[in-house]
């Protein structure tokens, strides 16, 4: 009867537990994000401070998100007045925008069927991801080139690629044969995709009859042979532009404490690896968002099962967390460390390991 009861206050605790656990995962991002009153998302896309929908909502107007909710359904956000829309904003200094892909088409006897020229334009340190993106060339007689803006400096940079015949494509790499693949300049800020082929296509045009080129995300494609007639239903694909949330250095920034953005207390400032500008995020210990006043709140490190590193009890505390042995243990407490161990004397250990009662009592006594 006492076992039967045990068990089933054992079974209550472990399914509070898992609620208690599913619970604090799914709130984890649950901090506020926005300003005060400020609309902090457009259909299902967040948007946190700096960026706002309205002015006393962002940070200055490069922060502005339009979110038109008139001809789409979820709404959808576009960055500030220009036709690109946005489908994430992180606080780690990343916005996934989507971006036409160019494309060059023929008829058979190589007079042209379709073209365009995609460009994207950003402004105010908003500055293409020069690690995350790749210029990608699709085609079996394509040349293309990727040119633009990075600070006030030109650049023009393209590769070509080629292929004789269909099993040339076996390969489903992109290694040069229908597809070329390479990384822009850091800084940049103005994008330009220019195609052209060598014979327009006639020479290949029973398997081939598009070329394509365009800036992407690199894990958000993988060429194949069939993203010769695939890519044709294609429009848009995601790139990864950074900001920053100002253009000087996060020492000169300080030095203006009205215009700093690092505003949380437990925030600190960083520079961004493509050399631009300064950023905020929250000091270890602590998440949410820096940009807003007390914006960074305390991880609570003993409700999450993942950072939770303590065999016993933990105890959370300001930016971290302690783990705690019992009475009559002794021990850093974690799991990966000493973890609680009975007793303190060795001797003791081994002349009461037969005896869980005594050993208690040895404990007690060592305390
Ligand atoms: C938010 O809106 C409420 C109700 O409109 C108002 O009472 C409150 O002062 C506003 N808070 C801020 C920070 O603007
Ligand atoms: C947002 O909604 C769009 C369209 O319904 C969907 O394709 C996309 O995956 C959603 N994004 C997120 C982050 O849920
Ligand atoms: C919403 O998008 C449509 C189609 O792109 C455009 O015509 C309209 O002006 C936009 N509305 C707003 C409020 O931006
Ligand atoms: C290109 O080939 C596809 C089939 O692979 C065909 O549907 C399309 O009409 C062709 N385009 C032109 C311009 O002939
Ligand atoms: C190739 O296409 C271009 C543009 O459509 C056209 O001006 C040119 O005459 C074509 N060349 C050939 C060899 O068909
Ligand atoms: C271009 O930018 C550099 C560094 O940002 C600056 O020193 C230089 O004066 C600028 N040149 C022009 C012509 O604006
Ligand atoms: C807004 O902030 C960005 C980043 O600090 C800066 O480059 C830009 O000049 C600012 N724009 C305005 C209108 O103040
Ligand atoms: C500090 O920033 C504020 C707001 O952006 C600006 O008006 C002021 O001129 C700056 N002060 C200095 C000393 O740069
Ligand atoms: C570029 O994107 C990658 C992957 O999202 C990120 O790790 C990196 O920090 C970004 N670069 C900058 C300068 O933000």
């Amino acid at each position: 009867m006492g076992l039967h009861l045990h068990l089933l206050q054992a079974q209550l605790l472990v399914s509070v537990l898992l609620i208690f656990v599913s619970r604090s995962v799914s709130t984890q991002s649950n901090f506020q994000i926005g300003k005060p009153n400020c609309t902090d998302h457009c259909g299902n896309v967040s948007i946190p401070f700096p960026f706002g929908t309205r002015e006393g909502c962002y940070f200055n107007k490069t922060f502005l998100v339009t979110c038109n909710d008139t001809h789409y359904d979820p709404p959808k956000p576009f960055w500030v007045d220009s036709n690109i829309d946005i489908t994430i904003i992180s606080l780690e200094g990343q916005m996934r925008v989507m971006q036409f892909i160019a494309k060059d088409c023929y008829s058979r006897d190589g007079t042209s069927s379709y073209y365009n020229e995609p460009s994207i334009t950003l402004t105010d340190g908003f500055l293409v991801n020069n690690t995350a993106n790749k210029f990608f060339v699709i085609g079996c007689d394509t040349y293309a080139h990727v040119s633009g803006w990075r600070g006030n400096r030109t650049y023009d940079t393209g590769c070509s690629s080629t292929c004789n015949d269909k099993d040339d494509l076996v390969d489903v790499s992109c290694f040069g044969l229908g597809c070329c693949q390479m990384s822009i300049p850091k800084q940049a800020w103005k994008v330009e995709v220019t195609l052209d082929s060598y014979h327009n296509l006639t020479t290949v045009w029973d398997f081939d009859n598009c070329s394509y080129g365009f800036l992407a995300e690199e894990s958000a494609f993988t060429f194949s042979a069939s993203s010769l007639s695939n890519l044709r239903n294609v429009k848009e694909l995601p790139m990864v532009v950074d900001w920053a949330v100002g253009e000087e250095t996060c020492e000169e920034a300080r030095n203006n404490v009205s215009s700093y953005a690092c505003k949380s207390e437990k925030s600190k400032c960083y520079e961004p690896d493509n050399g631009y500008g300064y950023r905020c995020r929250c000091q270890d210990g602590y998440e949410g968002n820096p940009y807003l006043d007390d914006g960074c709140k305390d991880i609570d490190e003993c409700k999450d099962q993942s950072l939770n590193k303590c065999e016993k009890k933990c105890e959370n505390t300001p930016g971290g967390f302690k783990c705690v042995c019992p009475k009559g243990y002794h021990g850093d407490g974690k799991k990966d460390g000493q973890g609680c161990m009975r007793g303190q004397l060795l001797v003791f250990k081994v002349a009461t390991e037969s005896s869980n009662d005594l050993l208690m009592h040895c404990g007690v006594l060592i305390d």
